[in-house]
């Protein structure tokens, strides 16, 4: 083999490498994304996060507590209305990973859109919806 030929193959075999790699980064580094996260527990049998937890840059404001057995994702509307899911796994009941865009299951791969609905199985049924309403300046959850 000729070494211009040789030189081809090599510059050739790098630019492959360099697709790849950005093909499997990209989706890592939205995951990785810092996300909107708010502390709230359940009282009275409901959460309140304020409406002013949502930053301009996210639809999205994850509710964590210690009372809290599973997180549960708050997700603003294209309507400016608001959908608040369990972020426990249907299928075997492990609690879901958030990204800026799904909610995935590590145990065994389930995923689910931002509207909770499964995406991969073997989970087959969707995500836990909350009640929501908004009363005054705060998102009252229904955690029933
Ligand atoms: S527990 Fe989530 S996929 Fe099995």
């Amino acid at each position: 083999m000729n070494s211009e030929r040789r030189a081809f193959l090599k510059d050739t075999c790098k630019l492959c490498a360099s697709i790849v790699g950005i093909s499997i980064v990209l989706p890592a580094i939205e995951g990785c994304a810092p996300l909107n996260y708010y502390s709230a527990g359940v009282s009275n049998g409901k959460i309140n996060v304020p409406l002013a937890s949502f930053v301009e840059e996210t639809n999205m404001v994850i509710v964590k507590d210690k009372s809290l057995n599973y997180q549960v994702a708050v997700i603003k509307q294209k309507d400016n209305s608001f959908r608040a899911f369990e972020l426990k796994c249907t299928h075997q009941d492990n609690a879901l990973i958030a990204t800026k865009s799904s909610f995935v299951c590590s145990l065994h791969g389930s995923s689910y859109d931002l509207n909770g609905k499964v995406t991969n199985t073997p989970a087959s049924t969707n995500l836990k919806e909350f009640p929501i309403e908004v009363i005054n300046e705060t998102i009252q959850i229904q955690y029933l």
